[in-house]
């Protein structure tokens, strides 16, 4: 028998998945536990799309890396875009089912964890509301010991002959990034002499505006949807989401634009 569209992309499991707690059925609840399953699915993609992303920043593969780039960046926009369909359920509506989330959170979220590791944001007390998920912690320590996207750009930039200082080298990875001006310096030389490179550059910066929008969209939709309530996951809420407003994962590109 030849192979189905429904065979292949399994979709006997995946439609089965969307299992509502509310009873009797409250409309929005759908529309609640679709939105955050495909965050999870663009989210396993983006973590498959940095493994290739960081073996072609080692390797010195420009085109390979800009391609990758390219696509990684326009699904962070695309998951920008994606918080307007959640705004269409009023605060009400989310009140009707909020109770039976319990404690879960979208701060449980393994694989949001491991992207920012992923990218370099290594901070070990973020791995704690992940605690329940077993199989999700051992991916996140996996992120944590291993090289973050940023290391593999110093690996890219050593590949144009740029000497990396010692003390970036040979950072445990379990460290987070840190802004370093040596670094600032040569890329600022790249955008003036590699204008192929600067497309890079121009990507990552995209990307890491891409995620800086998330978490701002985010806090809106949460303000606007619980106001100064605590979170399901027990943090201050709103409070607590502002305090990663702002931060870049690659501070040494923003640090250089007023020199540009
Ligand atoms: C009505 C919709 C939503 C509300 C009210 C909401 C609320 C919150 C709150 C209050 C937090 C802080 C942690 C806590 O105490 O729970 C949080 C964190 C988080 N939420 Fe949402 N959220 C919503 C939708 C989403 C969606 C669609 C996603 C997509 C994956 C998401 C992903 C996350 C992530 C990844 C965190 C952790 C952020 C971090 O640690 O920096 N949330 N959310």
């Amino acid at each position: 028998m030849a192979l189905t569209y429904g065979e292949y992309l399994k979709l006997d499991a995946l439609l089965t998945q969307q299992q509502v707690m509310s009873d009797p059925e409250e409309h929005d609840e759908l529309l609640f536990i679709v939105i955050h399953q495909v965050y999870e699915l663009w989210f396993k993609l983006t973590l498959h799309e940095f493994d290739k992303l960081c073996a072609d920043l080692t390797a010195g593969r420009l085109f390979g890396a800009i391609s990758t780039l390219q696509r990684v960046r326009t699904i962070m926009k695309t998951l920008v875009g994606q918080l307007d369909i959640l705004e269409t359920m009023t605060p009400m509506s989310f009140n009707s089912f909020r109770d039976r989330l319990e404690t879960s959170s979208g701060f449980q979220s393994a694989q949001f964890r491991e992207f920012e590791f992923a990218l370099g944001n290594k901070r070990r007390e973020m791995m704690k509301p992940a605690a329940a998920d077993a199989e999700g912690v051992r991916r996140i320590e996996k992120r944590l010991h291993a090289k973050s996207l940023v290391d593999h750009f110093y690996d890219f930039l050593e590949t144009l002959g740029v000497q990396i200082p010692a003390e970036l080298k040979n950072k445990p990875v379990t460290e987070p990034t840190r802004a370093d001006e040596r670094i600032q310096d040569e890329i600022l030389k790249l955008y003036r002499t590699r204008p192929d490179v600067a497309i890079l550059l121009e990507l990552m910066t995209d990307f890491d505006e891409g995620l800086q929008e998330w978490r701002y969209r985010h806090v809106k939709l949460v303000e606007r949807t619980i106001g100064n309530k605590q979170g399901t996951g027990g943090s201050l809420g709103v409070e607590f989401l502002k305090r990663s407003l702002f931060q870049p994962v690659f501070p040494d590109l923003w640090a250089v634009r007023h020199r540009l």
